[in-house]
């Protein structure tokens, strides 16, 4: 039951791959369980994909609250993971434990929050207070203005160092794992190696415990920019597309209804 973080675990130490997928609605939400994936990400690129914004950054957390919801209702077997959005958690581990516990009674099992060491002593808390974390660093979208764009981390040996020592920080403090976003794949190897919890990476190379891929990469649906390190299963939009213009030309050409 991938639900159970312990099966996480056991993945992790039997060599097992974990996929895991971002899903923001019902429907999806019972695709992605159906189809076996072991987790579904709520995640802030809600504000992306289904808002049409630039950024994260505006995502509120009574949308991640909502959408949680909905999206627990389509999800029995998979792990349900959600995040803490911009300005719910950062500045301190209390504004960060009412944040979570919202998301974990609209159904989330484990929350996900963005940063390296200055979360450390807020992992420590949720984890103390019954709520698993996954930590997120590396290419952390909700620091895009600080980054100055969506841009791959990690790449100087001293960047590497400090988010190499980040994740044995977090682990210690009780995250339950570890999300790395744009990081090179030999980093990321090497902190799979060296911290004990499980590692999920999205453009961080094959060598992590699991992959998360965002839903609307995956199907071709994402109206925006497509990072590179994703992969489309689907032409999506174009397919649906094809079909809603088949159905504005039977209303037109008396077709339907029939
Ligand atoms: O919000 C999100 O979809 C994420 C993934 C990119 C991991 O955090």
């Amino acid at each position: 039951m991938s639900k159970n973080l312990e099966t996480w675990e056991k993945a992790k130490r039997d060599g097992v791959k974990m996929s895991m997928i971002t899903a923001y609605d019902y429907p999806f939400a019972r695709m992605a369980d159906a189809a076996g994936l072991d987790a579904v990400l709520v995640g802030d690129s809600l504000g992306m994909m289904v808002a049409g914004e630039a950024d994260t950054l505006g995502v509120s957390l009574e949308q991640m609250v909502y959408h949680t919801g909905i999206v627990a209702r389509g999800v029995t077997r998979a792990l349900l993971m959600a995040d803490l959005p911009f300005g719910s958690f950062e500045e301190s581990p209390a504004q960060a434990f009412n944040a979570a516990a919202r998301l974990v009674k609209a159904g989330a099992d484990i929350v996900k929050l963005e940063g390296g060491a200055p979360m450390v002593e807020t992992i420590a808390y949720l984890s103390a207070r019954a709520i698993p974390v996954c930590a997120h660093i590396g290419l952390t979208p909700q620091h895009v203005r600080q980054f100055g764009g969506f841009k791959r981390q990690g790449k100087t040996p001293e960047a590497a160092a400090r988010l190499r020592a980040d994740a044995i920080a977090l682990a210690d403090a009780g995250a339950r794992m570890v999300l790395m976003e744009a990081i090179p794949a030999a980093l990321a190897a090497e902190i799979t190696q060296v911290v004990a919890v499980p590692t999920i990476g999205i453009g961080a190379g094959p060598d992590t415990d699991g992959q998360v891929l965002v839903l609307h990469d995956v199907l071709g649906l994402n109206a925006g920019r497509v990072p590179g390190f994703a992969r489309a299963y689907l032409d999506g939009a174009t397919l649906m597309q094809a079909a809603l213009a088949r159905f504005a030309e039977d209303v037109k050409g008396r077709a339907f209804p029939a």
